[in-house]
């Protein structure tokens, strides 16, 4: 059968490193209450010149690297991002620009920190239904553009990047072949009021200020993410003791612990990145698959499991034989 498998990943962060006790000196917070209450130690800031669609463009760079295929022989560009660099047209086009792609479909995907989950799924339909033959699917962020740097319950929340994979179409066995086994995307609208941009092109004309109720993201995260995995695991018939390994979208670190305890899975199959990116929104999820598979923790043949949750809500999971 014809699945979309992964041939190349790569990443690109901001050249600006911001510690916590450097965010302390401009808003009222501490190391000690960031590290304790989310586990992030450092974010990446984008500076002039760094944009949503200039990370993606060095992510897919490194990414078409890592495959060894030229740029001109990809067929299909998605960018998930809440932060694009212009209301229209798609960042997606302006990336197909940097890399020198001249004809191919490239369009954005919105859906917040579920973003490149909701890529993933486009991508892999449209590979698999012979619409595209090698594709880049990409997160890309520069929340820091959205946030309110005056209020310290979200400011030091996020951060900047970019994390591409390469999809190609392979014919590969039914049974353990490799690419993507399933998907499984969730939205429940009715959460709009806990995480949201209070600006917009069609209502305030503005691009807004991100706001957010912490506390009741939280409660909603751990249960999506729990069952959404259960869930595209039973599709894949898989269970979770076969999982290799778990790449979370990375927002908060005890909400990646609650949700491997609720699943039984052990923390060392978890990718940990939140540390040292904070929440990258879309880009969090490639990002952190990026770093597992240049350490060499993630390799051809396991099965990894990706998964995410945002504003919306939207929520998602994929299940990969890499
Ligand atoms: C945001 C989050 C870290 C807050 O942690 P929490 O334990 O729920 O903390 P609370 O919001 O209840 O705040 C506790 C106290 O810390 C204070 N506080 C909030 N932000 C602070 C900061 N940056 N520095 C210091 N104190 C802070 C609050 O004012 C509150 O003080 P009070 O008790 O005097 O009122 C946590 O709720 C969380 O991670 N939620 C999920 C967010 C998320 O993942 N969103 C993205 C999903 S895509």
């Amino acid at each position: 059968m014809i699945r979309s498998v992964v041939i190349g990943t790569g990443s690109a962060l901001p050249a600006r490193r911001v510690s916590n006790a450097e965010l302390a000196e401009q808003v009222d917070t501490s190391d000690e209450w960031i590290v304790e209450r989310t586990g992030i130690r450092f974010r990446h800031i984008a500076g002039e010149g760094e944009t949503t669609a200039t990370l993606a463009a060095d992510a897919c760079r490194r990414a078409l690297a890592a495959a060894g295929i030229e740029a001109q022989s990809i067929d299909l560009i998605v960018l998930a991002t809440a932060t694009p660099d212009q209301t229209f047209p798609a960042s997606a086009t302006k990336v197909q620009a940097m890399l020198g792609i001249n004809d191919c479909v490239a369009f954005d995907v919105a859906a917040v920190c579920s973003g490149f989950l909701y890529a993933v799924q486009v991508v892999d339909s449209m590979i698999r239904s012979g619409a595209a033959k090698r594709a880049l699917v990409i997160g890309a962020e520069t929340f820091s553009r959205i946030l309110d740097w005056e209020d310290r319950t979200t400011c030091v929340l996020f951060g900047d990047g970019a994390g591409a994979i390469v999809l190609e179409a392979q014919e590969t066995a039914d049974d353990g072949g490799r690419g993507i086994l399933t998907t499984k995307l969730h939205a429940d609208g009715r959460h709009n009021e806990l995480l949201y941009v209070d600006g917009g092109v069609s209502t305030t004309g503005t691009v807004g200020k991100l706001r957010m109720k912490g506390r009741e993201v939280f409660r909603h995260a751990v249960t999506n993410l729990a069952s959404v995995m259960t869930e595209s695991l039973a599709m894949a018939g898989l269970s979770s003791d076969q999982v290799d390994w778990v790449v979370p979208h990375q927002a908060n670190a005890r909400i990646l612990d609650a949700t491997a305890r609720k699943l039984g899975l052990a923390p060392e199959k978890v990718v940990v990145t939140v540390d040292q990116h904070a929440n990258t929104s879309a880009a969090s999820v490639p990002l952190a698959l990026d770093v597992a598979v240049r350490d060499g923790r993630v390799r051809q043949g396991q099965i990894v499991v990706l998964e995410a949750m945002g504003g919306g809500f939207t929520w998602g999971a994929a299940v990969i034989r890499f």
